[in-house]
């Protein structure tokens, strides 16, 4: 589904990521986890065209689309959530889950009525101005809005930051429930990071700019090094 190889990415003549190499399969979910500063938010940025690439190639579906700008990559099924969610926030629910849908893709009122199942919570403030959502609902709304594309790989970049633990737990088991019943494949990246590899099957641990580690998340939960330097363990 995505093939990221040898990507290196700057701000300025600033490095912040060294020939990064990672995959995600289809059906997959996938995390990305590392403190503050390590370079999540720039490599999601690569990934979805938002931010150049010095170095490297980024595939698609087994399509290289490196120099491809963002809009297309919305086309062949990337759809990011952006750090900080980003939704509209005069325009309603409704109104910002109608934008998710991008281009008019059949029956966009049949998708909007998917996610209000998916966040009930969406269903009730539907006509209420997404910038008056509290932070947990905004991101329901954000990845809602996502959603809304029809993604075959969702990127979601730290959807935990500044949520209640109760609030990220039921996020996290929506994107675990629509991941078992319409195979949704999403790559996320996390400073939560137990929160994060209990959802996905398969992570990375990115320290300043480069993967220091990568395996199964139930390896990388128990591995005495991450419990050391991440989990307090
Ligand atoms: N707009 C920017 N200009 C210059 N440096 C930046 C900019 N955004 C991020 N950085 C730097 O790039 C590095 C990676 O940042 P970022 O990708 O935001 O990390 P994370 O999302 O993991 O917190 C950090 O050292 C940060 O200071
Ligand atoms: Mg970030």
């Amino acid at each position: 589904m995505l093939k990221v190889e040898g990507l290196t990415a700057a701000y300025g003549r600033i490095e912040v990521l060294h020939d990064l190499s990672l995959y995600v399969e289809p059906g997959e979910i996938v995390a990305i986890v590392g403190a503050n500063g390590a370079g999540k938010t720039t490599l999601m940025k690569a990934i979805a065209g938002i931010h150049p690439v010095a170095a490297g190639t980024i595939t698609v579906g087994g399509e290289d689309v490196t120099r491809r700008p963002a809009h297309e990559r919305v086309t062949r099924g990337l759809a990011l959530v952006p750090e900080g969610r980003q939704v509209f926030g005069p325009l309603s629910v409704a109104d910002n889950l109608a934008l998710g849908a991008y281009r008019a893709h059949g029956d966009v009122s049949a998708d909007r009525e998917e996610m209000e199942a998916l966040f009930p919570i969406l269903a009730q403030r539907r006509r209420q101005a997404a910038g008056s959502l509290s932070g947990g609902q905004q991101q329901m709304l954000a990845i809602a809005r996502a959603l809304m594309s029809r993604p075959r790989l969702l990127l979601l970049d730290e959807p935990s930051m500044g949520l209640a633990p109760i609030v990220t737990r039921e996020i996290f088991e929506a994107l675990a429930g629509r991941h078992r019943s319409a195979g949704l494949t999403v790559l996320l990246v996390e400073q939560n990071i137990s929160a994060a590899l209990k959802l996905a099957s398969r992570g990375y641990v990115l320290e300043t700019g480069r993967v220091v580690a990568e395996g199964r998340s139930e390896d990388l939960l128990t591995d005495p090094a991450i419990q050391r330097a991440y989990l307090g363990g």
